[in-house]
């Protein structure tokens, strides 16, 4: 008998580690939206009622609004897949136990979401549960939708229903096997780390010291679901804080996301914004680029079809909202230029192995100061990315390119080409190591071992950020082409050892948009 419970026991022992493993695996994923403790729902569905409260907004303001909403979320950069109907889903979400696909968003009443009414909607944006009751997996950032507000939500159900071509493409099933694609366990994770839509509105409600600061913080906690991606996740993958009130380890830099590392977004000096204006701020979420950095990876994926839709008050409520938010490091120095690496790279006398790569593959657009061309061609001296404690970003770019892509108010793509095929381990852990080290720069060397690890990870959908899409409102533009090394060095000569690196002092945005590429006022 003893022996028939110990079977018995054994059994549901392994049952439930199965669903733990499944539960925690499903969870390590990409993009994944996560967390903070939770409740009962029901009284989310108010929005009807916000409606007819509302103003006398008409239909088709109303639907321009919720088209805004939805760039505000991001809806487009997982559902809709690049080059395809614009939400009609299946982009692939690679998780450790199989492959999810992003759902048809589309008011297609066989494929899509035609036939849900406006509370269900609401209950599967807020809570991540579908009408027919079962959970969503966090791959949809429901914790951080939770904060939407009745009217934003009444307001993008608008435009979904009728602001959206309805498109008959059947959703492709997952490639989860039984029986980990039981959705159970995802029920109790979000029992357990989602917020309830009644603590997410208290929450959003909370006393800030301007409404400006206000409006950052519902942008940015909610529809933005920035710490999605820049929140460090705890052992279920939930988010470890989901608002700026839940301590120094919002938006401190999360884990990397298909070998993306995002960084802080609090005011630590080296390795976060703290030598960040709000103007730098706008520029970069507007246009993906500024004097400091570009966006890449996906960061160039929530530019491209987020936050390049914002409005100036709006990104600048944003940044202002960052701006407040204190270094989580409080001991971090800050960056100060050094010019050593470029007097070395400039006398060409005994290179070590890293700045002689670096000369001969990086120089012609970064240049020997490492203050690139910017906004075209980024700096890597004082760009916070660069001294990341993950140095994963920077072995991906280096092996695989990227496409900064042209946004409304900046239409020029450049492109970093992938050296992935020419460079060994060795030689780019040698180039990485490098840059982490030049200009005052200081972060930990990388080794042949990372990057060989990395290189095994990547697949074919991380291998590059997302290529135009149709509402890419320009093609690519050549942009300034690459100088020879040479003429790098005699330009730099020119100017003092500090050049344009990132100092401080910055021109207005509006130099950003009159710099020289020739595309910048095309459109
Ligand atoms: C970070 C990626 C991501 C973002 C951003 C995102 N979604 Fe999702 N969404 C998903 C994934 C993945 C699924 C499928 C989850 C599943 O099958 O459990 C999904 C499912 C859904 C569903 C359920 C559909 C169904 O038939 O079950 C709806 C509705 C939905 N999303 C709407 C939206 C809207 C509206 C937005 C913007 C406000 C949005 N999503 C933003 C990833 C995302
Ligand atoms: C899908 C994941 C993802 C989401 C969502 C996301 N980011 Fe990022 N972000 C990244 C990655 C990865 C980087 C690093 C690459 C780069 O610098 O572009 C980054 C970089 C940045 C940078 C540049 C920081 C630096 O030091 O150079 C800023 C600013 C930023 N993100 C702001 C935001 C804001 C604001 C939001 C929400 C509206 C957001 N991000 C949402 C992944 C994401
Ligand atoms: C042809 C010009 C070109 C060359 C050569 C080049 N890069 Fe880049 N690099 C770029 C562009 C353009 C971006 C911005 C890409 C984006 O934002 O998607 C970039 C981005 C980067 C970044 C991310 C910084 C940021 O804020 O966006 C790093 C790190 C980097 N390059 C390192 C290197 C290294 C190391 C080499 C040599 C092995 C190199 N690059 C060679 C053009 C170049």
């Amino acid at each position: 008998m003893s022996r028939f419970a110990n079977q018995r026991k054994s059994k549901i022992f392994s049952a439930s580690l199965l669903y733990g493993l499944a539960l925690a695996t499903i969870l390590a994923t990409p993009v994944f939206a996560a967390a903070a403790p939770s409740a009962p729902s029901g009284a989310d569905t108010g929005s009807d009622t916000s409606a007819g409260a509302s103003t006398s907004t008409n239909a088709q303001d109303l639907i321009t609004k919720g088209r805004y909403i939805a760039a505000a979320a991001d809806c487009a950069a997982c559902h809709t897949v690049p080059g395809s109907a614009s939400f009609a889903g299946g982009y692939a979400f690679q998780l450790p136990i199989g492959t999810l696909y992003s759902s048809n968003i589309t008011p297609d009443k066989t494929n899509g979401i035609g036939n849900w009414t406006e509370a269900q909607f609401v209950r599967a944006i807020r809570e991540g549960v579908r009408p027919d009751g079962a959970a969503l997996y966090p791959a949809m950032p429901f914790p951080s939708y939770a904060r939407m507000t009745d009217e934003d939500l009444h307001a993008l159900y608008a435009y979904f229903m009728h602001g959206v071509q309805p498109v008959a493409q059947a959703v492709r099933p997952n490639g989860i096997p039984w029986p980990l694609s039981m959705r159970f366990p995802l029920t109790v994770w979000r029992w357990v780390f989602a917020p309830s839509p009644d603590a997410a509105r208290q929450s959003t409600e909370r006393s800030f010291p301007t409404p400006e600061l206000a409006r950052g913080a519902y942008l940015v906690e909610g529809p933005g679901h920035c710490g999605a991606c820049h929140t460090k996740r705890g052992l279920a993958m939930q988010e470890t804080a989901l608002t700026a009130q839940d301590g120094p380890q919002y938006l401190a830099g999360g884990a990397a996301v298909d070998g993306w590392t995002p960084p802080s977004l609090r005011g630590d000096p080296r390795t976060g914004l703290g030598a960040w204006s709000v103007a730098d701020l706008t520029a970069f979420l507007r246009t993906g680029r500024n004097m400091r950095g570009s966006a890449f990876g996906n960061m160039d994926t929530a530019v491209h079809h987020g936050t390049q839709y914002l409005t100036d008050d709006d990104l600048t409520a944003m940044a202002r909202y960052l701006k407040a938010l204190p270094a989580a490091n409080g001991a971090e120095q800050s960056w100060q230029t050094d010019p050593a690496a470029t007097r070395a790279l400039r006398t060409g006398g005994k290179l070590t192995k890293g700045q002689r790569l670096y000369l001969d593959n990086c120089a012609a657009c970064h240049r020997s100061t490492g203050a690139g061309y910017a906004p075209a061609f980024p700096p890597l001296a004082g760009n916070p990315v660069v001294m990341n404690a993950a140095p994963d970003s920077l072995i991906h770019i280096v092996l695989t390119g990227a496409t900064l892509h042209g946004t409304q108010a900046a239409p020029s793509a450049f492109t970093m080409p992938d050296f992935g095929k020419r460079l060994s381990d060795a030689q780019v852990a040698a180039v990485v190591t490098f840059i982490r080290h030049a200009w005052g720069n200081d972060a930990s060397a990388v080794s042949d071992v990372d990057v060989a690890h990395l290189r095994k990870r990547l697949t074919p959908s991380t291998m590059q950020s997302a290529p135009p899409t149709p509402i890419d409102p320009a093609p690519a533009q050549p942009g300034s082409a690459p100088r020879a090394p040479e003429q790098d060095v005699s330009q730099d000569t020119s100017k003092p050892a500090t050049g344009p690196v990132p100092t401080g002092h910055l021109p207005p945005e509006d130099a950003l948009h009159s710099a020289p590429q020739p595309a910048m006022k095309a459109n």
